[in-house]
């Protein structure tokens, strides 16, 4: 039997939770004492990371095991890329696809498609298609197709992908050169019909550049003038330990939330290694020669690195925690630092160190460091 005095203190605690409106947990089941990422955010924002085939077929047991500890989001890092689940014009692929969702519902994560529409990992009929309307069809057909298969099962797509330059103005592809800059439109409207409920982002890197940032923001405005649903845009956050500042991400996360979106930090990373010619942001088509004073720390990360590492993550959560009205979402791209794409870009074959946990599945200090926001 309950006293008075602790029924009024359950009734107290129930209330504080239901005010605090706990946004991640939306999608999750109930809260788990254990310290982990997911519940240190659990009030801010969802915690996700990009997951690559092995964990998505489970054969990757360690990531799986700190997948399901960790984080309460998922992004397929390859999988629903075009050149992959739409191959040839009559062949979607949905074998993998489908046990991504599968492995989402099953573990109640917020689950990301990641992305209908990008100039790059593009089938190649794509790329020889030269009729608008033929176009429009493929365009719309792709993307009925794939949302509507996963329709209440997938919370966010990633609709179009990197269509800027740097200058803010539309990237060359072969959407662009067909259809005209209205085929941003016709993505998201296409998208938004298929499924009316599910959130949908424009996701680009190198999004603290203000030119680039100036954009973006013409974008959101257009789409929002014609009545054309976007809900959030996709800040990458290919970073390295000195930049962008966080002034710039700041900035840049309030320019974007005034524009009247989310703002998702869909791939975040920060990078050790030296980078040829100050190469920034995540052009995937660019690589460049390895040598011993581009790979410095083959073996190990220096302990100094590691703390710079870790105050660099402490700082950016802190300041993403202060927006936590305008973040729904920070999505790690990988897992640990041994999956990572930067250990292939911009030069293959170096051993980098860009996530909190390392390639023995360790949490570093850089996870400590942001661990130590749940004090
Ligand atoms: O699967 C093949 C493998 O069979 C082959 O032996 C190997 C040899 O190079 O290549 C493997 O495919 C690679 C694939 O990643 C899986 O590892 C591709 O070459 C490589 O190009 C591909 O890179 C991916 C890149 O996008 C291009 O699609 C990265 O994993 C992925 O992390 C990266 O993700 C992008 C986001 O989608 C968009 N934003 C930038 C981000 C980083 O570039």
């Amino acid at each position: 039997m309950k006293s008075p005095i602790q029924i009024f203190g359950c009734i107290c605690l129930l209330a504080v939770v239901a005010a605090c409106g706990n946004k991640a947990s939306e999608n999750v089941e109930a809260e788990h004492v254990d310290p982990s990422l997911k519940n240190t955010f659990s009030y801010d924002f969802f915690v996700g990371a990009a997951i690559n085939n092995g964990v998505i077929e489970e054969k990757d047991s360690l990531a799986t095991a700190l997948l399901k500890k960790e984080f309460n989001s998922i992004t397929p890092e390859n999988i629903m890329k075009w050149m992959h689940i739409h191959p040839s014009p009559d062949k979607f692929n949905f074998e993998i696809a489908d046990k991504y969702v599968d492995l989402g519902k099953k573990n109640n994560l917020h689950t990301v498609g990641h992305t209908l529409v990008w100039h790059s990992q593009l089938a190649d009929w794509v790329t020889e298609v030269n009729d608008s309307s033929a176009m429009t069809v493929i365009l719309k057909n792709h993307i009925n197709s794939i949302v509507n298969r996963y329709k209440g099962k997938i919370d966010s797509w990633d609709v179009v992908n990197e269509a800027l330059n740097e200058d803010g103005t539309l990237r060359e592809s072969i959407f662009l050169e067909v259809l005209g800059d209205s085929y941003l439109e016709l993505a998201f409207e296409t998208a938004a019909k298929a499924d009316p409920d599910v959130q949908l982002v424009y996701n680009d890197y190198n999004l603290t550049n203000p030119e680039k940032r100036a954009g973006v923001i013409r974008l959101v405005k257009k789409l929002k003038e014609k009545n054309i649903k976007i809900d959030a845009v996709g800040m990458q956050g290919h970073w390295n330990l000195e930049g962008p500042t966080l002034e710039e991400i700041e900035t840049s996360i309030i320019a974007y939330h005034d524009a009247g979106v989310k703002v998702s930090i869909s791939e975040l990373d920060i990078t050790v290694l030296p980078n040829p010619w100050d190469l920034e942001g995540a052009e995937v088509s660019q690589n460049f020669e390895n040598s011993p004073s581009m790979n410095p720390y083959p073996e190990s990360l220096p302990d100094s690195v590691q703390n710079i590492l870790a105050k660099r993550y402490q700082d950016i959560f802190k300041l993403f925690r202060k927006h936590r009205d305008k973040i729904d979402r920070v999505t790690f791209w990988g897992i640990n630092d041994g999956s990572s794409w930067l250990n292939n870009w911009p030069i293959d074959d170096r051993t980098n160190y860009p996530l909190l946990f390392d390639r023995n599945y360790r949490p570093k200090k850089a996870y400590e460091s942001v661990m130590e926001l749940n004090k």
